[in-house]
């Protein structure tokens, strides 16, 4: 009896008020709302919102037709996360307590509740407050969680005995002749005692079978079973490595038909005691930024493709090798994407700085397990991080998480990001969060760097020259030393500006601490991060500078930055040779590209301003150029979308960059004047329109509806030439085979039910 799992994202109506607490005598409530998933409770501005706006109670309603055919078969709604608790009643009835926790999947089995051949109905109640009793909640958090069923549900429907999940732990990976154990936990259900055939697959990703192992089973009555199979002497297996992210397929079979599969990749990592870490056998610095899941406007309510662009930024954009996943499990389909891509991930559980009570520990220990169990497989996972990020010690609830960490996955180590010095060590690595503007030298033999920046030097885009300059160095600086500490790597604090609370950030709920801003867009802090990729992949080049003479105190920009990966660069003002650098090794030897520092290109003071000319040479040959115009007139209006085609299921989205830039392309930090978006055809815009344009730059988001077309967008703002592009709505019925929501490790047949 083969498995049904299927997408369950479509068509559900959602109230956005407590349906089952509404008082007759008031005001009619607001009809309900058709939506797709993942979806937040409530689009919000970019900032200047309260937090109070997304911690009510709302409730998703759906019809689902079980066919007559899933009799016998049990069933399950799968959730892949819900902020920040949810309860399912199906067909009036409690499937089961409420869930608590926002960051981790969750199941309830609905065989008893559903009629077979009808349609039934499905409730969530969702209460997105801040409650005190779940974690990450119960003191201060500088983050927002926000609300609603933010990613996807499945329904499952499987035979009575059947595969619950599978830990396929590749070994020997750096011998030619490699091992897979795969511990494949299976469920009897009925009330007898049963032996089946199970078979274990590694295949290729094309689906080309290598390596088969068959055994039977014994599975005792009403039980759950772990056996584990191992593959052994694989030979010509390819690893996964960062610039080779190599992955394979298991496939666990019954022999009465029901099967799991999930993706692997063969790789070694190791935090050593000599400090280093080692993937492959070979010594990597790990370099790399927090990420948090949260987007404008739709706060953590992003479809797989843009969970999925969040990575590759990060590996392409940012050149990082490791992101953390500040602070909570995050998506599927962005780790998914890390596979793919090679970028290394340190996951961890949600918290902030604060423990609760047993209870609240008891949840967060839950979190430890429903987090290990869903990403244990993941080749991109390299650590753990299994304490409440910045905690206190407690001695007996950190044993805890570190116990059952290693119970569930032997084969990462475990991390607990902290920012006490001399706190107590239960973890393998010590992970610390070091903000010191110099760094102290690490305390334990595996060490990682794991915070630093962000609230030492918050910086807007828009920030005075001098400070995003500021800001940029001081990424490079640490990274730097980091590079000459016996320390494994570091992780700044962050990739992208985030929302946040009240009481963190500017005040208008933004914590502008990333590396770009919240839409993704670079501040030269990013530029530095960039430069660090190797010039085979990608030659860059970016001048830390607006090239403005009035913008520094008392100076012209004669000091001039630049971060690049090229050898040597020649600067020329006007058309006029001025200078050549050499990247500094004297003050950054522990960079693989250190910044590039010009003096002598003379002061500008009172004379024309000039345009600015950057050559870079590899070697001798000139193999980049970049220029920054004279007048800083707003030369053209930029739109950029993310994707040419979408696909029709009412979820999925693209970005759609605005910029106003100089005749080069350069932003304009000071081009604030507001741009108006507008579409034509089966789509929604998301976002602030008119948009405002802090710092010459931002974002608005395209959603599709439930219909396929072509959508014509167009970008208009006054004095500059008025931008158009089109982007195509691919119906839902008639999928591309390599349309990202459909991911190869996932099971998911996407119909419409
Ligand atoms: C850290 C914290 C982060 C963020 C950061 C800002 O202490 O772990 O979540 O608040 O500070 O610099």
């Amino acid at each position: 009896m083969q498995r049904l799992t299927q997408n369950l994202n479509l068509d559900w109506l959602y109230y956005t008020y407590d349906i089952r607490s509404v008082s007759t005598s008031g005001p009619d409530p607001l009809p309900p709302v058709r939506v797709s998933l993942p979806h937040t409770n409530v689009e919000l501005p970019y900032h200047n919102f309260s937090e109070k706006e997304f911690a009510f109670v709302s409730w998703y309603c759906k019809t689902l037709k079980i066919p007559a055919s899933l009799r016998g078969r049990r069933l399950f709604l799968d959730f892949d996360g819900v902020m920040t608790a949810a309860t399912l009643y199906v067909n009036g009835h409690a499937a089961g307590s409420e869930h608590r926790g926002g960051f981790t999947p969750f199941s309830y089995e609905i065989t008893a509740l559903v009629h077979f051949g009808e349609d039934n109905l499905i409730e969530v109640r969702v209460d997105s407050s801040e409650r005190s009793d779940i974690p990450p909640f119960g003191g201060m958090v500088d983050f927002l969680t926000f609300g609603g069923i933010y990613r996807e549900v499945h329904l499952r429907a499987v035979a009575p005995v059947y595969i619950c999940n599978l830990f396929a732990k590749p070994g020997n990976a750096l011998s030619p002749q490699k091992r897979l154990d795969v511990d494949v936990r299976l469920a009897n259900t009925t009330d007898r005692a049963q032996t089946h055939n199970l078979t274990i697959a590694l295949c290729r990703m094309s689906g080309e079978v290598l390596h088969t192992q068959r055994r039977s089973v014994a599975l005792p009555a009403q039980a759950e079973t772990t056996v584990t199979l191992a593959l052994e002497s694989l030979s010509n297996i390819e690893l996964w490595d960062i610039d080779q992210p190599t992955l394979y397929q298991v496939r666990a079979t019954l022999d009465q038909g029901d099967a799991l599969s999930t993706r692997i990749g063969f790789r070694q990592a190791e935090f050593r005691d000599d400090g280093v870490f080692y993937l492959n056998g070979r010594p990597l610095k790990l370099r790399g930024l927090n990420r948090h899941q949260t987007f404008p406007y739709i706060g953590a309510a992003a479809p797989a493709r843009l969970q999925r662009k969040d990575a590759e930024i990060l590996k392409y954009d940012l050149a990082c090798n490791i992101v953390r996943t500040s602070h909570y499990p995050q998506s599927p389909h962005f780790l998914d994407r890390c596979d793919e891509l090679g970028l290394l991930v340190l996951e961890e559980i949600p918290g902030w700085q604060h423990i609760g009570d047993r209870a609240w520990q008891d949840l967060s220990v839950r979190d430890v397990e429903a987090m290990i169990v869903r990403d244990r497989n993941h080749p991109s996972i390299i650590l753990w991080g299994v304490r409440i990020n910045e905690s206190p010690d407690h001695h007996d609830f950190y044993v805890r998480t570190n116990a059952l960490a290693r119970q569930l996955d032997p084969t990462r180590p475990t991390g607990g990001i902290r920012c006490i010095w001399n706190s107590e060590l239960l973890e393998d690595v010590y992970t610390m969060n070091d903000f010191g503007y110099d760094l102290k030298s690490p305390e334990a033999a595996r060490y990682l760097n794991t915070e630093f920046c962000g609230h030492m030097f918050p910086t807007k885009s828009f920030d005075s020259e001098e400070r995003v300059i500021q800001h940029a160095l001081r990424h490079a600086r640490t990274h730097n030393l980091i590079g000459g500490l016996k320390s494994a790597g570091g992780i700044g604090w962050c990739a992208f500006d985030y929302n946040t609370h009240a009481g963190f950030g500017s005040g208008d709920r933004i914590c502008y601490h990333g590396v770009m801003d919240i839409f993704r867009q670079p501040k030269i802090a990013a530029h530095f991060y960039a430069s660090q990729i190797s010039p085979a992949q990608r030659l860059v080049l970016e001048p830390a500078t607006y090239w403005k003479m009035g913008d520094r105190n008392g100076d012209s920009p004669e000091h001039l930055v630049v971060f690049s990966n090229v050898e040597r660069i020649e600067a020329y003002v006007g058309s006029e040779y001025r200078a050549t650098a050499l990247p500094d090794c004297a003050q950054y030897p522990h960079l693989e590209h250190p910044p590039f520092i010009f003096s002598g290109l003379g002061s500008l003071w009172g004379s024309h301003w000039k345009s600015l000319q950057l050559i870079g040479y590899i070697g001798d040959r000139a193999v980049i150029e970049h220029l920054v115009a004279d007048d800083g007139i707003p030369a053209r209006l930029r739109l950029m979308a993310d994707d040419i085609e979408l696909l029709a299921d009412g979820a999925d989205m693209t970005r759609l960059s605005l910029s106003i830039t100089d005749a080069h392309g350069n932003f304009l930090p000071y081009a604030s004047q507001p741009v108006t978006v507008t579409i034509q055809g089966p789509a929604q815009l998301v976002g602030d329109n008119p948009f405002p344009m802090p710092a010459g730059r931002g974002a608005l988001y395209l959603r599709t509806t439930r219909r396929a077309g072509r959508v014509v967008v167009t970008a208009s703002t006054p004095r500059l030439a008025t931008q158009q592009l089109t982007i195509t709505i691919r119906s839902l019925t008639k999928p591309r085979a390599a349309h990202p929501a459909r991911i190869p490790s996932r099971e998911l047949i996407s119909v419409p039910v």
